[in-house]
């Protein structure tokens, strides 16, 4: 989760090389007869992907801050190889041309989002040049060694991956191959190709390679434009002027700045000069007054990446916004026209899709406090993150910036405090919809990260991950070992930060929530199920409160050890209450309830109880762990920002239904 607050600064000297163009650079550089250097690299997390592929596939590459040196990719017999390619469409399509064209044996694997993309349209037109598929479960396709022969393949879909895909095995194969395109995609291969000696001709919309030994190189990766178009974005909303410097210039990737021009915005490039065959500048952007928006088909293909960020700018604009053939929208990291719907709706407008073009009206008058879900997609949570800033507050449920841009925020110019949880099995957690209430009301820029780790993570391990974090929430089965690790006054802890003493506030949590339900429990006999962190920590609070507490716990062991410790009665008859810290199960269940319990309290607010269910039966108060929850959090938050705690509990749960 990040919050956002209005507040930004835009940095336009943020160096973040083209993500296309170093693909290619890493990938070429392996084909290339000597060692090639690639700087101004940045290494997002798909250009990793490409980088880590390379070296499953024999290449020696260095990386020094961002210099990336590149050898050749041996020739040898190669095991069968599995060639991860994370959340990167294009090293998946790109090296199943270059894997095809090596004769290699290799499975494709990527993360979730990428095992739902289309592989058809590269496997099919490798397949007419002799390649060797087979589809299984799991993967995103195998590739058995083949020997290539030319074709000439006609695009079925505009898609420069494919067209790439394409051109690299036509390296390897015998004879021409020819690949003929619809519309004119990013053309970066074909320029590369043709500045390191490669056998390629380009005539209108054909283009045609064969076979050819390629010379190392040295390239200066320019700024992606791709990725400047947030902080565009963000300086035509806001009118800003803002020069950026060392952008990619090439026209086939200019389909968002066009677009904005016609529009009205005052975009201008200068200091034009030509690097590697690419065109690199300036962009310049004075203050302007938008008009609607309106896209072609060329645009729409020389701007894919950008016409969720059109969309989302085309939403402060009073009007009606066309974007011309945008279905291949749906098959990127996530199904962007869904989300470009999401985001309109979130904001009270409308986007419709007819199945070609998309259509935005919008009345210009957005709301702020929105909460969007990324879809887990990068571009989208950076949309979503520059239209929170755009209308002065906002959220985005999930924020993977590093896939592509990991100097998105430093360009804007937001600095979000860096909070989140470690568990070994949190991803379902409320936190970060909580963190994002909290940092919404209080004001505060901050993410929340949810982060799963394994029980046996070594000390080390452990607080290298609570050093990255500038405040932590902590849960189990790591609130007693962090306690000790940090040698925390209290036994337990689930809250941690740069500047704070390791504390928990789950027992603060339990008695807040109690307290809004007007319930004094102090002097009272009470019965606590569990004896595991959270319990402790209410137990330690409560016996303050003179509480007389019998502990029922399935380990009868860990049960005594609270009662020693706190010397607590063994037994308590005729509890008032019962406050339960353990998840359903049969010990649970097989809990008697005695006619004097007043209300129960049940920390599982995921699963069913039997607790909360007899209670409820009966009449009686149930008090849910969400409320815990809340209160809780509200006080990590309060420590990790110095600010008040703040307690807004029925609007957080209207928020969340
Ligand atoms: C890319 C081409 C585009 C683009 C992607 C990068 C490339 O994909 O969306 O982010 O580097 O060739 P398609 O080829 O699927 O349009």
């Amino acid at each position: 989760m990040i919050n956002l607050t209005g507040q930004f600064n835009l940095n336009t000297n943020v160096v973040c090389g083209d993500k296309s163009i170093t693909h290619r650079a890493l990938i070429l550089g392996a084909l290339a007869a000597g060692t090639s250097v690639i700087r101004n690299v940045t290494l997002s997390a798909d250009i990793l992907s490409t980088i880590d592929c390379l070296r499953s596939l024999g290449a020696k590459i260095e990386v020094k801050g961002t210099t990336v040196t590149v050898g050749c990719i041996p020739q040898h017999e190669y095991p069968r190889l599995t060639l991860n390619c994370g959340n990167s469409g294009t090293t998946a399509r790109l090296l199943a041309g270059v894997v095809a064209g090596l004769g290699v044996n290799a499975k494709f694997v990527g993360d979730h989002s990428l095992t739902k993309r289309p592989m058809q349209r590269v496997i099919e037109p490798l397949t007419a040049m002799g390649a060797k598929f087979v589809l299984r479960k799991n993967c995103l396709f195998e590739l058995r060694a083949a020997k290539l022969h030319g074709a000439t393949i006609n695009a079925n879909v505009n898609s420069a991956q494919v067209k790439s895909a394409v051109l690299l095995a036509g390296l390897f194969a015998e004879g021409e191959t020819r690949y003929v395109e619809q519309l004119h995609t990013r053309n970066h291969t074909e320029l590369m190709l043709k500045s390191i000696g490669a056998n390629i001709s380009v005539d209108g919309n054909v283009i045609t390679v064969s076979k050819s030994v390629l010379s190392p190189f040295e390239v200066d990766i320019p700024s992606d434009p791709s990725s400047v178009a947030f902080g565009v974005a963000l300086a035509v909303a806001k009118g800003v002027e803002a020069t950026f410097t060392n952008v990619l210039l090439n026209d086939t990737r200019l389909g968002f700045y066009r677009v904005l021009q016609r529009s009205g915005a005052n975009i201008t490039y200068c200091n034009i000069r030509e690097v590697f065959g690419e065109r690199v500048g300036d962009i310049v952007v004075k203050k302007s007054v938008l008009k609607p928006l309106f896209a072609t088909e060329q645009d729409v293909c020389d701007g894919i990446d950008e016409v969720p960020l059109l969309a989302t700018l085309a939403l402060t604009v009073k009007g009606e916004h066309k974007f011309g053939s945008v279905a291949e929208l749906q098959y990127k990291e996530c199904n962007r026209i869904q989300a470009i719907e999401h985001i309109a709706s979130k904001c009270n407008q409308i986007a419709s899709f007819d199945g070609k073009d998309l259509t935005v009206i919008s009345n210009g008058v957005l709301p702020k406090g929105k909460h969007f879900s990324s879809f887990n997609d990068h571009r989208i949570a950076m949309c979503e993150t520059v239209l929170s800033i755009i209308v002065g507050g906002g959220s985005v449920d999930n924020a993977p910036f590093d896939i592509s841009f990991p100097q998105f925020c430093g360009m804007l110019g937001i600095a979000p405090l860096k909070l989140g949880l470690i568990g070994e099995s949190v991803s379902d957690s409320k936190s970060p919809e909580l963190m994002a209430h909290l940092a919404g009301k209080a004001g505060v820029c901050c993410s929340y990260d949810t982060i799963n780790l394994p029980k046996d993570i070594s000390d080390d391990e452990l607080l290298m991950v609570i050093g990255s974090f500038d405040g932590l929430n902590v849960t189990m089965p790591f609130k007693n070992r962090v306690a000790a690790l940090l040698h925390a006054d209290c036994p337990s802890v689930n809250t941690v930060g740069k500047n704070i003493l390791p504390t928990s506030t789950d027992g603060y949590g339990v008695i807040q929530s109690l307290r809004s339900h007007n319930i004094d429990i102090t002097n009272k006999p009470l019965w606590i199920v569990g004896a595991g962190g959270a319990a402790e920590a209410c137990v330690r609070e409560l016996v303050q409160h003179g509480c007389k507490m019998q502990v029922l716990n399935r380990t009868k062991s860990h049960a005594k050890r609270l009662v020693d410790k706190y010397s607590l009665p063994v037994e308590v008859t005729n509890p008032v209450a019962i406050l339960s810290f353990v998840p359903q199960c049969s010990f649970e269940q097989s809990l008697p309830f005695p006619d004097s319990v007043e209300f129960v309290f049940v920390a599982d607010y995921k699963g069913h109880s039997n607790l909360r269910e007899q209670a409820t039966k009966r009449g009686l108060t149930v008090i849910d762990g969400l409320e815990m929850l809340y209160h809780q959090g509200a006080k990590s938050f309060a420590l990790w920002t110095n600010t008040a705690v703040q307690n807004y509990y029925p609007q957080f749960l209207k928020e969340i239904k």
